[in-house]
């Protein structure tokens, strides 16, 4: 038997256990082949192209006793025929989650892997561990060692370093209600304190040695535009750490804050990241010919260094902040898979029927500006819808979207652009 949620995912509207040939389509090759698209198989090979599963993808299959068995049903799903190596399964949602995650292509990460392997996925991460206080040298502990000794909870360590490296990834409500909220928070004033007296601090340094041989009406105009770019960020920061933080930690202690909610945060929420490719710009585009090449290059290395941080840092605070925050602040709603979130279930995340066509249009690939044209409203009124879809269903991407479209039978296949 298939888990059910599994089925969910890839059955078709009279809940017949096949996999609709839509979604099959989509893991086809190129050529129409039923068979594993190369892609896929390639999730699965080992580094010699060997049609085996590598021990750290058998680990993310097996289930919770440690058996190195890949879910028969998955394996039957993907494997054609070429399946050399079934086993028995686990089933949760958790796992179901992971194996999305590889099919988006995004990186997978686990408590039980070596710290050192997580650093070579992604180096970035070393900016994550600098604020969770984790020292390097780590040898061949794994991140649940690690974690421990530096008093971290190991999945929501690997929660945030998720998030951090896989932009469009949204985990689901199941994942968010294992997390630990202070954990989230000292990852979070951690970043805070490393923008202020670190990362801006050096960029400030960077544009005063680049600016020296300007006018000194270039110096000025240039040094206002920084000043009045840091002084938006220093109140963004400090109303999160002024506001949002101790609301959450006030929150924690069963204390509400009158007139405040994480809804209120997120309505308000502005995207620092994007202001300041108005700076890079500037600095890339615009600067004298006086000014050292060397010294500029140095200068947008740490700008954009800044910029994907902030963009990460965002992503943490909308992904996992937030709807942790809105769990706590309402305790008796039910868990669900973003997936698996059937609208009957839970009334409150029930897709309006306007939500369901904006969806459409989505998934059939329409620009905003199309979106408001087509339904005769404003582009803000179709973000809002947007977001809401994306809150209500867990899934960000537009692929992501038209995927949940086909399988709730609100598109046809053939509409898709
Ligand atoms: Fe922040
Ligand atoms: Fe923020």
């Amino acid at each position: 038997m298939v888990p059910s949620e599994i089925w969910a995912i890839f059955s078709d509207e009279d809940g017949e256990s096949v996999i609709p040939s839509e979604i099959w389509a989509i893991f086809s090759d190129e050529g129409g082949e039923t068979g594993v698209p190369s892609e896929i198989w390639a999730i699965f090979s080992d580094e010699d192209g060997e049609s085996v599963i590598p021990s750290e993808i058998w680990a993310i299959f097996s289930d919770e006793g440690g058996e190195t068995g890949v879910l028969s049903e998955i394996w039957a799903i993907f494997s054609d025929g070429h399946a050399g190596r079934v086993a028995g399964h686990g089933g949760t949602s958790g796992e179901i989650e992971k194996i999305l995650l590889h099919l988006w292509d995004m990186t997978i990460f686990t408590p039980e892997m070596k710290m050192a392997d997580l650093i070579e996925a992604n180096y970035h991460l070393l900016a994550v561990l600098s604020r969770l206080g984790i020292e390097g040298g780590f040898g061949e502990r794994n991140v649940r060692e690690i974690c421990e000794k530096n008093h971290l909870d190991p999945d929501t360590f690997i929660l945030i370093c998720s998030v951090y490296s896989n932009k469009d990834y949204v985990p689901s409500e199941d994942i968010l209600r294992d997390g630990h909220i202070d954990d989230i928070l000292r990852y979070l004033h951690q970043s805070h304190d490393y923008y202020t007296n670190n990362a801006l601090v050096l960029i400030a340094s960077s544009i005063e040695s680049l600016i020296k041989p300007c006018t000194e009406a270039q110096r000025k105009v240039i040094w206002k535009f920084f000043s009045d770019y840091k002084a938006e960020l220093d109140k963004h920061f400090e109303y999160e750490e002024g506001e949002v933080i101790p609301y959450v930690q006030n929150l924690l202690l069963g204390k509400r804050t009158p007139g405040f909610s994480i809804d209120r945060f997120e309505e308000n929420h502005s995207n620092i990241e994007e202001k300041i490719s108005d700076l890079k710009s500037l600095i890339l585009k615009s600067m004298p010919s006086v000014c050292d090449d060397r010294l500029r290059v140095q200068l947008l290395n740490y700008i954009y260094a800044l910029e994907n941080d902030l963009d990460r840092h965002t992503n943490i605070e909308d992904n996992i902040l937030v709807p942790m925050v809105r769990l706590i602040e309402n305790p008796g709603s039910r868990p669900k898979h973003p997936l698996t979130n059937t609208v009957e279930d839970d009334e409150r995340d029930e897709l309006s029927d306007r939500e369901k066509e904006i969806l459409v249009s989505v998934a059939q690939g329409l620009l905003n500006k199309e979106i408001a044209d087509k339904h005769n409203i404003s582009i803000n009124t179709v973000i809002t819808h947007r977001k809401n879809i994306t809150r209500k269903t867990g899934i960000k991407t537009v692929a992501g979207l038209t995927v949940y479209a086909i399988l709730n039978n609100l598109v046809d296949i053939n509409s898709i652009k």
